[in-house]
Order: structure tokens, then sequence, then C-alpha cells
């Protein structure tokens, strides 16, 4: 089976061909796609250096890249790295919330994209119509339901966060045999409300444990033994914008440098040495120090022995059930068809799946704590008014969307955000 990644010049890719050496994998044929031809030379070195896999090509074709294609990855970033500082920068110099996914920038990240992700799902749905389509690109709930207006539940959006979250929880249980995940809500903005082992929700019996156990694993480091107890309840990591948001803000504000000014230097000296020095060697160094420091700025406190994979081990376990007779249980972003009853029926929710060859479907009965409700409601209409301003090129909805944010609520101020982002952003222009 052929897989196309776009964006295939990007650092994570051997992450994700590294899975495809699993003798599991359907994948014969891998194909990277990028605009940037530097970047797929440098990331096809790394590859070619990391073994022997599917037969491997690159190209800067999007169409030639598609044709015959199975599955599409798509992991690509409008405006790259830079993109991300300004994303991060002009919302600090605002006094609001920098982060690429979750806030106001968020907001302009997903302004850029959604035309871009839309214009390749209708090439998708045009040269490749029965390919599945894996959206990596964030932000992942808000482009995976763009991109569903062509392609419908053919494109599934992925995430690491919910499937690491439950591994650290079960680990913290002590559980070691299959157990199943109560978990929901939209993408990075989600929580885990059950765990599920031998027909028993044992997720009760973390909150009664000892400090030290709640303290055992990242999440409960983050967000504190007491708030989980009052919770009953793990939120995703990304909870932590909108729990502690003075104080990430702060955070932000006192940084010498931000997330993303970081990995332009760190990422920009990794693809130099991989074209100079040994590929593998540089690209694997950079990836332990971009691991190692991930959300630390935020105060979290690695767990770094957790074990199993990131994303890529999500897509592998997507594309074997989807090429495959055996079901997989993924946490996944799909249309919402009934799962979750606080949004509707299209809405692109990120909730537990049964996946089959047939694709995945939500499974019911999963729901989010009581306090998370109107926080999901109000930011899958913040996503929707993004959609609407993307689709009607129109600046006023643009400024709606980014007012309706929780985590910006002001007009005057989405007024002037949308316009500092506007201005740094030739992609942007299309909002009038
Ligand atoms: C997690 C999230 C991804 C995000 C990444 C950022 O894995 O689930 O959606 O892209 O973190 O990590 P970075 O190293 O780019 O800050
Ligand atoms: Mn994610």
């Amino acid at each position: 089976m052929k897989l196309v990644i776009l964006g295939g010049g990007g650092f994570r890719v051997p992450l994700v061909h590294s899975a495809l050496l699993d003798p599991s994998s359907p994948i014969t044929s891998l194909v990277l796609h990028d605009v940037d031809a530097g970047r797929l030379a440098a990331i096809s070195r790394v590859i070619e250096a990391q073994g022997h896999g599917p037969a491997l090509s690159a190209t800067t074709d999007l169409t030639e890249a598609l044709t015959g294609a199975d599955f599409v990855f798509s992991a690509i970033r409008v405006h790259g790295l830079p993109g991300r500082v300004i994303d991060e920068k002009v919302a600090i110099g605002l006094g609001v919330l920098g982060q690429e996914t979750t806030g106001a920038g968020g907001v302009s990240y997903g302004l850029r994209t959604v035309p871009v992700a839309d214009a390749i799902a209708r090439r998708i749905a045009l040269v490749a119509p029965s390919a599945w389509v894996i959206n990596f690109t964030n932000p992942a709930g808000l482009v995976t339901e763009a991109m569903a207006a062509h392609l419908g539940d053919r494109v599934i959006g992925i995430c690491d966060s919910p499937s690491a979250l439950g591994r650290r929880v079960a680990r913290a249980l002590g559980l070691t045999s299959s157990y199943s995940l109560g978990y929901a809500g939209l993408n990075h903005l989600g929580w885990l409300s059950s765990v599920t082992s031998g027909g028993v929700d044992v997720l009760p019996s973390l909150f009664d444990a000892s400090d030290d156990t709640l303290r055992s694993f990242e999440e409960g480091r983050l967000f504190g033994p007491a708030r989980l107890r009052a919770l009953r309840a793990v939120p995703n990591e990304y909870l932590h914008y909108y729990y502690d948001t003075a104080s990430s803000v702060r955070a932000e504000q006192a940084a010498a440098e931000t997330r993303g000014e970081f990995l332009l230097r760190q990422q920009t000296a990794c693809y130099d040495a991989i074209g100079s020095g040994d590929p593998l060697a540089a690209w694997t160094a950079a990836l332990r120090e971009r691991d190692a420091t991930y959300m630390s700025l935020e105060g979290l406190d690695r767990d770094a022995s957790a074990g199993g994979g990131g994303y890529e081990q999500v897509a592998l376990e997507l594309m074997r059930a989807l090429a495959s007779d055996v079901p997989a249980s993924l946490i996944l972003n799909v249309r919402n068809r009934g799962a979750l009853d606080i949004v509707d029926a299209d809405a692109v929710v990120e909730v537990p799946c049964t996946v089959t060859s047939d694709g995945p479907v939500p499974v019911t009965g999963v729901s989010v704590p009581g306090h998370g409700v109107a926080l999901v409601r109000r930011v899958k209409a913040t996503e929707r008014a993004v959609l609407s301003a993307a689709a009607n090129g129109s600046r006023a909805v643009a400024v709606r969307a980014m007012a309706s944010h929780p985590l910006v609520d002001s007009v005057p101020l989405a007024r002037a955000l949308i316009d500092a982002y506007r201005s740094e952003f030739p992609e942007l222009a299309y909002l009038r």
C-alpha cells in the first residue's frame, strides 16, 4: 500500500518511517511531498540512514504524490516555524496566551491553515478519492473538520496526547492488562473521566490514592493532587492553559525565548547538521532535546520513562486497523455523529473510536465533566467561526472568531490581534 506524507520534509517524519519498519505495517511504498526541496532532501537522508523500509521517493508535485495513494498523512506547517513564532509573539505582545494551538495563536494558525488544508482536501477528493487521510496538522480538530467538508469520514485527525495520558494513568493505576479509556472533548481540550478494567471503572481509586501516586505521572504533577481529586477526572495537559491562564501568560512573558524561537534555532541547526554530518546522529540528538524540553516553559516535569510510542504509533495502529480485519480502539478526531451530545453531529470531536476497515466509529456513552461543557461548546463555536471566516474571506468574522475564544474574550483586543496577524502574514490577506 502507498502512503504519502504531506509535509514530508518535517522533523517528525523519520519517526513515522521508523514505525513503518515494524513488520505489521501495511505500507510498501512511501512518498514524501513538501513545498521545500531542501527539507525533503535532508529528511530523506535521515530516513535512508534508518534502514530499509518501504520504497522511498520524494517530490514537490502534489498531484504526482497523491495519485494512487491508499493513505495520506497531512503534517504541513503553513509559514513554517517562523509562523509559529509570529503566532506566539503577537499574542504575548498584546497580553494574551501565545501558545500555537490554544488561544489567539491557535486562531491565527487556523485562519492561515484552513484555506491550504481545504485546497489539499479538494485535490485528494479528485485524485485519490478512496484514500484514508490522517491529519496531524494543528490545530488538528479544526483542520480535520475543514477537510471533512470534502472528504467526509475518510479524514481522521490524530494527536498523541490522549493515548499518552491514558498510558501514564494506567501505569499509575498499576494496570497491565487491557483497559478502555473514557476520554472525551476536542483536540487539546479533553478529559479522561473513566478507565474501565474487568468491567469496572477503576479511575476513582486513583483519586483516593496518595499524593505520591498522583504525582507519579506528568498530568498529576502539572495539575496537582488536590485539583485532580476535586475534578475526579484527569485533564489533557493543554487544559493547563485554561486552568492556569494567568500564570501561563506570565511564564511566556518572562521567558527569554518562546518555544517557537527555541525550535526555530534548534531545527535550523539540525537541518544544517543533517546536510553536513551524520544525518541520523544529528536528528536523534535534536529529537531527544525537543522531547526533553516539551512544555518546560509551562513547568511540565516530563515523564520520560512512560514508554510506548508517540504519534507515529497511533498512526501505525490506525493504518493497520483500516487495512485489516482486526479492529482497534483508538482516541481519534472524527465527526461526532451523536457520540458526544453537547455538540452537533458534524462537529469533529476527540473521542474513543472502534476502527475497522470501514473506518472509525465513535463509541457512545462518553462525556466531558460538567464544568468543561461550556468550554467545549465555546471553543467549538470559535472553530466554526474560523471555518466561516476562511470560507467567506471575512475579516469581520475572523474578529468574531478571535473574540469568541475564551482566552481572548474581548472584541477590541480581537480586532488588534487580527490586525497584527494580518500585517505579519501574507497568507491572511484573503481576510477582507
Ligand atoms: C504534542 C501535541 C502536538 C504538538 C506537539 C508540540 O505532541 O500533541 O499537537 O504539535 O506537542 O511539540 P513541540 O515540540 O513542537 O513544542
Ligand atoms: Mn496534538
